[in-house]
This record gives structure tokens, C-alpha cells and sequence, in this order.
């Protein structure tokens, strides 16, 4: 039987994503040892820098009684050729799980086809499914439910805003994306979430009554070559205080982190009294605990 993956948040129903947030909350609740994952290894590949996925995963597979073992490309076969499927069908024969962070999306679906064990997938350049789990449960954790809920993406059209995308379709949610011109998320992925994506080109009225507000870096990794050209696109998209003025007076304001101060937010909004941003990067853990409990535990 083929295993279950998260390679995008699709790969879950929308009743089980709500069911992981679910969980992620129960188990962040937990005082008592649980360790459903006992002698069970987490493989993990990082091709780019980390660290709230490695930390949260590494100490996830721990509390739940497992381990976990950090690959680098430039330590292993993978930075010297070895192809994506040889390393997968390997792999997978010694550890339980693999989750992988890669520069291409292909790569994690490569993985994942040739894999005997669940794959993760702990960022690409198109997706960021497992922020979109800690995301969601701290919206819902501070909100309640949030089908119905305004949420406005504002900046780059990258990888976390096209994971918006798939959870605006499953969660029920609008999600306006406000970004230059030339920045938007792929086409295809806009036009097939339907009504309820909007690309807006007024930041203003795409923040305006939202009850959540996100933003993410202006260059992402592998993007740094590009960092002066995106600081000159984007300088009036940054998230400051008179924009989240605009939003719902109860609006929260969520950035996955690393953030830059000053750049696609202003120190203002990051430390003040909308933002969760550690309640969400804390949420990574339990939503991740959730997760691996789902593909893993018998
Ligand atoms: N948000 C996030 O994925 O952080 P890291 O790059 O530190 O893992
Ligand atoms: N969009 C960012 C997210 C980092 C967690 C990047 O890909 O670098």
C-alpha cells in the first residue's frame, strides 16, 4: 500500500486538516509523557537553512518517544549526484518518515513517488504546507473557526502565500493577495481557487476589514541576488501600523519568521498587541506532533 504524504496541504481532506488543528491543540495540552512514535526515525533533508522546521520536528520526534536525523546535502551522496529516486527508495528502506526542505518543488515529489514511507514536505519553492498547519491552529486557537474569515496576504505571491491558497479553498476562507506587479502567486493556482482568491493591486482595500493580516519576507531563500531590485518593487507593501489599522479592529497579524524589521513589517506591528507570531512559530511543534502522529502511529 502506497503511504500517506504531505507534499502539499491537498494531500489531506479539508475534515482532516481541521481534525490535525484539532489535535495539534490537544496535544500542546498534554502534561503527560506520550510517546506514540517509540524506536521510530525521522529522516530529514535540508537543502536550505532552517530553524523552527529542524528544531520542531527534532523535538516533536523526541517528546514522542522516536528520533531524528539531520541530512545536509553537502554531507551526503544527494550534494554529489546520487539521483532523487535512488536516495528516496534508500532511505526509505531504513527510516520511518522523511521530511525534506529543497530548493525544487519536484524534489519533494520525486521523493515522495519513489518513498515507502511518508514524506514531508518541510518547504519548497512553491509550498510551505507544514506553516500552514501551526497558521491555522493559531488562528483558531485565538479566533475560533475560520471559514468565512477575511484573511489578506500582503507581499510576495511565494511559496507561503500559495499555501493560502490551498487553505482558503479547504478552510473556507477568503484571501485577498496583494503584491506588485510581477510578484503574483502562479496563475493557475489563482484561477483554480475560484471566487474565493483575489489578486488586488490596492493594499489598502485588500487590508481593509481583514481579520487576519500576513506577510512573509520580500526574497526568500534562494532569492538573495534579487534582494535590491524586491526592496525597490515592494517598498509600499511593507505591514505598519496605520495599514493594520485598516484591517478588523480584532485582526490578528501572523508572519512565519525569520521577519525583517523595517522591511515587510514594521517593529511596531511585529512586537505589538495583533501579532502572534510566537504563539505561531511555538504552534509548529504541536501542529507537526499532530501530523507525524497522523502518517506514523499505528
Ligand atoms: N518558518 C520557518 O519555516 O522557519 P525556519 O526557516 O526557521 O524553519
Ligand atoms: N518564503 C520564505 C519562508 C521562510 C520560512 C522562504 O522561502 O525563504
Amino acid at each position: 500500500m502506497k503511504p500517506r504524504h504531505l507534499v502539499t496541504l491537498r494531500d489531506l481532506s479539508p475534515a482532516e486538516f481541521r481534525a490535525l488543528i484539532a489535535r495539534a491543540t490537544e496535544l500542546k495540552a498534554l502534561k503527560t509523557p506520550y510517546e506514540p512514535l517509540k524506536n521510530k526515525v525521522l529522516g530529514m533533508v535540508f537543502e536550505k537553512s532552517s530553524t523552527r522546521t529542524r528544531v520542531s520536528f527534532e523535538v516533536g520526534m523526541a517528546q514522542f518517544g522516536g528520533s531524528s536525523i539531520f541530512l545536509s546535502p553537502r554531507d551526503t551522496q544527494l550534494g554529489r549526484g546520487e539521483p532523487i529516486e535512488d536516495s528516496a527508495r534508500v532511505l526509505s528502506r531504513m527510516v520511518d518518515c522523511i521530511m525534506l526542505r529543497t530548493h525544487a518543488h519536484s524534489t519533494v515529489e520525486i521523493f515522495a513517488e519513489y518513498s515507502r514511507v511518508p514524506v514531508i514536505n518541510g518547504l519548497t519553492d512553491r509550498f510551505h504546507p507544514c506553516q500552514l498547519l501551526a497558521d491555522m491552529q493559531t488562528y483558531f486557537e485565538h479566533r475560533g473557526d475560520i471559514a468565512g474569515k477575511t484573511v489578506a496576504w500582503v507581499g510576495d505571491g511565494n511559496n507561503m502565500c500559495q499555501t493560502y491558497i490551498d487553505a482558503a479553498e479547504m478552510l473556507d476562507f477568503e484571501l485577498r493577495i496583494a503584491c506588485p506587479p510581477g510578484y503574483e502567486p502562479e496563475t493557475d493556482l489563482v484561477e483554480a481557487a475560484g471566487r474565493r482568491v483575489v489578486v488586488e493591486r490596492n493594499v489598502q482595500a485588500a487590508v481593509s476589514g481583514a481579520d487576519l493580516v500576513v506577510t512573509d519576507v520580500w526574497a526568500s531563500m534562494g532569492q538573495e541576488s534579487e534582494q535590491d531590485e524586491r526592496i525597490s518593487a515592494f517598498e509600499n507593501y511593507q505591514v505598519d501600523g496605520s495599514l493594520m489599522a485598516l484591517a478588523h479592529s480584532d485582526a490578528l497579524f501572523m508572519h512565519c519568521l525569520p521577519a525583517h524589521r523595517g522591511e515587510e513589517v514594521s517593529t511596531e506591528v511585529l512586537e505589538g498587541p495583533q501579532s502572534v507570531v510566537w504563539d505561531e512559530a511555538e504552534n509548529r511543534l504541536h501542529a507537526q506532533k499532530a501530523l507525524l502522529e497522523f502518517l506514523l502511529a499505528d
